[in-house]
């Protein structure tokens, strides 16, 4: 093993033994290498007559361009859009999201969080989530409606074993009661036990309760305190999109993270949907939990081994997506143009509410629980999903996705408000044609 990685792990060991023990056999033997990138850092500070240690191209003083490219770069220089940014993220981007981190969930408050460290979207963060802590047959605990791609990231990819369990009890809240069987039975036979929790949900649009919220911390804590190492990922992806008084707002993160030593929170979360900036691919993750000493050396250990990782993966994410978030962050218009947009999408999912409250569907379809996000589903009564779904585009030029046999998943996040009514009477009358 590297002595670099080493070092790392004593420092994570020696704060809490438990997290050194959920590390991944990758996470163990990840480190940040010193070599070319501490050199370079170190002329960075010290060469002032000549720097010829970093691997760009320098003209004049700065970063050699081409004005080719810089003509479509505006309100940027080069060195904040062209050059390399650090494994780790750039430094300012990171203190402001981690601020922001503080703003947005005011339970935060006084208790300890790493440094985010920047990945390539929140796919990339749970792909390099999953290098630093899980192993081929670790378990990962989802409900049985979930996003796809954690499959192929945490199944295909890193071998993982996805176990599921019921999402919505029969009354339309969060099965609490399922997740705590799966859980628990996952505990008898694993010394770790992985749960990723995402909301608001894809496909589901559902977001917890509060009082959910706090069953499902008192049951991973619980698990905690029995002896089994709980790591909690939080998939924030659709962080802030709530639209409804009594449900979760701040992140579950929040409440999860000085509860128990062996209850390990880490958020996963993004600039892509919470900012509008999807392909600009700019997310983070984030680490907290109980630590014995002094939280910044164990943090900073767990983000050496996530940079690391990102190191060893795509080196570094776009510089120029990191400074155009950075720059929106710290505009002073950036908070109200984020409300207005929250409520466009607010406005959308209540009149798919009111339209879908119509007695009239009740025979095609059941509406499964949504309160937030992007997304809602509903189940069909009589037609095959993926048979509507072609219907319904061959016939009348109108896009959903089928999942399954019986569910329909519909991005209302790309309607707009006066679309609503026209899209499920179409929906319906495919169903009738169908029938
Ligand atoms: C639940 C969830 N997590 C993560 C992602 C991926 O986000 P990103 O575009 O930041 O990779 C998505 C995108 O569809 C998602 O639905």
């Amino acid at each position: 093993m590297n002595p670099l990685a080493s070092q790392l792990n004593e420092i994570v060991e020696k704060e809490n033994p438990h997290v050194f023990a959920m590390l991944s056999e990758v996470g163990r033997q990840l480190f940040f290498p010193k070599g070319i990138l501490s050199q370079s850092a170190e002329a960075k500070q010290k060469a002032h007559k000549l720097n010829a240690t970093i691997g760009i191209a320098k003209e004049g003083g700065g970063a050699m361009v081409l004005p080719s490219v810089m003509d479509s770069v505006c309100g940027l220089t080069a060195e904040e859009s062209l050059t390399y940014a650090p494994s780790f993220g750039i430094p300012q981007l990171r203190a402001a999201w981690r601020d922001s981190l503080f703003q947005k969930n005011p339970s935060l408050a006084g208790k300890s969080v790493s440094m985010p460290v920047v990945t390539n979207g929140i796919t990339h963060a749970i792909s390099i989530f999953a290098d630093v802590w899980v192993d081929p047959g670790d378990v990962i605990v989802l409900p049985d409606m979930m996003w796809g791609n954690y499959n192929m990231i945490l199944g295909v990819r890193r071998k993982a074993v996805v176990r599921q369990f019921n999402l919505f009890t029969e009354v339309g809240g969060f099965d609490v009661d399922a997740l705590e069987q799966r859980v628990r039975a996952e505990a008898e036979t694993h010394d770790k036990v992985i749960v990723l929790l995402n909301f608001p949900q894809n496909p589901t649009g559902y977001t917890v309760t509060e009082d959910e919220a706090d069953r499902i911390v008192a049951v991973l804590t619980a698990v905690a305190e029995s002896g089994t190492n709980v790591i909690a990922v939080c998939d924030d992806a659709y962080f802030g999109l709530v639209y409804e008084e009594g449900i979760l707002k701040e992140s579950i993160f929040s409440r999860l993270l000085d509860k128990h030593p062996r209850l390990l929170g880490v958020k996963l979360d993004g600039a892509t949907k919470e900012m509008y900036v999807w392909g600009l691919r700019v997310g983070f993750i984030t680490y907290g939990c109980p630590v014995s000493g002094e939280p910044a050396g164990f943090y900073e250990a767990l983000e050496r081994k996530t940079a690391g990782g990102i190191r060893g993966n795509i080196s570094n994410c776009s510089h120029l997506s990191q400074s155009i978030v950075l720059k929106a962050i710290s505009d002073l218009a950036y908070p109200v143009q984020r409300e207005q947009k929250y409520e466009l999408l607010k406005n959308r999912a209540h009149k798919v509410k009111a339209v879908l409250a119509d007695p009239k569907y009740s025979a095609a379809w059941d509406v499964y629980p949504f309160n937030s996000g992007y997304f809602m589903c509903i189940r069909l009564k009589t037609v095959n999903a993926e048979t509507l779904r072609v219907h319904l585009l061959d016939r009348y030029g109108v896009g959903l996705i089928a999942l399954g046999d019986h569910d329909l998943r519909v991005a209302f996040s790309c309607l707009e408000e006066s679309d609503v009514q026209e899209l499920f009477d179409i929906v319906f009358q495919g169903v009738q044609d169908l029938s």
